[in-house]
């Protein structure tokens, strides 16, 4: 069985990490050797935006509908506006094949530490479900009386039952098999029309999981939990935007954004799957070969099991540990000075001699 993957490398060190991850998923494959992986490697980024004013060609969605999976880098560049390269590229994608569970694993892998000194932060296991299609990254609003000392901008947040009950659902299936518990990340004291419905909407749900336990925090308090007992989290679930910021916190408290994987689902299948690290293009250190794949790779292995390998999945991540726990191939974020490629080779080797 072939599988065909988009790789979009994208900005910075999207294409630097990509390779990588690449190289692993390729050593993956030929290891399991009971399907094949074929990639195609799309140029749309920023520098493709310079060109052709946009991001991805007109019929882009199109041409990505006949993949099996999608393998992104990042993208962003300081020549293009934020909002353009990922309003034009990555949400379109996400809205398109209906991607809305973003799947963020924060897990301390084997050979990390925490940052965070308690002996409890040292076995850490949780998984960030944010909402990928809605919610406050909605493209309704805009600006009144520019120019005015009147003027303003208004931005809309859009809940739908629909959409709050497909991600919750998700969330707490997701929970049953693993601790059983969802924290659900809510602001109904202070977004007095949208959160009180999003957790409307989820009691709702819930009843169909009466074995899952949840509990609602504010988003405030929530982030206090991440740092002081992180350890009590399973699931959390969360809206578009606190899903966002939350999974930058999760990725902080189990190694930080160089290690940090995520995946944008489509649990039905229906639409190809895309997989990319939480960091972004980073081009503070781009072209200098230092970036960490890790994140990129275990997207990667996420990738595999979707597309139904786990066991390929599980061994590149145990590859990613052992190099980990071994401590001497590293990148400078993990205090080592091994270079982006040397990682990923010895990842490679990794996973031919565990
Ligand atoms: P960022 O994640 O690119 O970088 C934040 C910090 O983490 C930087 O100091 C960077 O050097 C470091 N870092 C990130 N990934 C790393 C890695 N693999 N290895 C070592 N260090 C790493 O976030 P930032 O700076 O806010 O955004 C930079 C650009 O990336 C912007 O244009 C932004 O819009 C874009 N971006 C794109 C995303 C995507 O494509 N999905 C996601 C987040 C940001
Ligand atoms: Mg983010």
């Amino acid at each position: 069985r072939t599988h065909r993957i988009a790789v979009i490398p994208g900005d910075g060190i999207g294409p630097e990490v990509v390779r990588e991850g690449v190289k692993v998923l390729e050593a993956a494959t030929t290891r399991a050797g009971t399907f094949r992986l074929e990639f195609d490697w799309l140029p749309w980024n920023c520098s493709y935006y310079r060109r052709h004013g946009r991001m991805m060609p007109k019929d882009g969605i199109e041409q990505l509908r006949a993949y099996d999976g999608i393998y992104l880098g990042a993208v962003g560049d300081p020549s293009v506006p934020d909002h353009v390269s990922v309003w034009q590229l990555i949400l379109p994608i996400r809205k398109a094949f209906q991607q809305y569970v973003n799947l963020r694993p924060a897990k301390l892998l084997a050979g990390l530490e925490s940052p965070l000194r308690h002996k409890e932060a040292r076995d850490l296991d949780f998984v960030i479900v944010r909402e990928n299609t809605e919610g406050e990254y909605s493209d309704i609003g805009g600006r009144l009386h520019p120019g005015t000392p009147v003027e303003m901008a208004v931005q809309t947040s859009v809940f739908t039952r629909y959409g709050i009950e497909r991600v919750a659902r998700y969330a707490l299936s997701l929970a049953r098999r693993r601790r059983g518990r969802v924290a659900v990340a809510t602001k109904s004291n202070g977004l007095a029309h949208t959160m009180p419905y999003w957790d409307e909407v989820i009691r709702s749900c819930r009843v169909e999981f009466p074995d899952v336990d949840v509990s609602f925090y504010h988003v405030d308090a929530l982030s206090t939990l991440f740092v002081l007992r992180p350890e009590t989290l399973d699931v959390v679930l969360a809206t578009n935007l606190f899903g966002d910021i939350l999974s930058d916190l999760g990725a902080a408290v189990v190694g930080g954004l160089g290690v940090a994987p995520a995946g944008n689902i489509n649990p039905e299948k229906r639409f190809p799957s895309m997989f990319e690290p939480v960091h972004g293009s980073a081009p503070d250190i781009a072209g200098k070969g230092i970036a960490n794949p890790i994140a990129a790779i275990w997207s990667g292995a996420m990738m595999l099991e979707h597309l139904g390998h786990p066991e390929p999945a599980a061994e590149v991540v145990r590859a990613i540990e052992q190099v980990l726990a071994e401590g001497r191939v590293r990148t400078r974020d993990l205090g080592g000075t091994a270079s982006t490629e040397e990682v990923g080779d010895a990842v490679v080797r990794a996973l031919e001699h565990p």
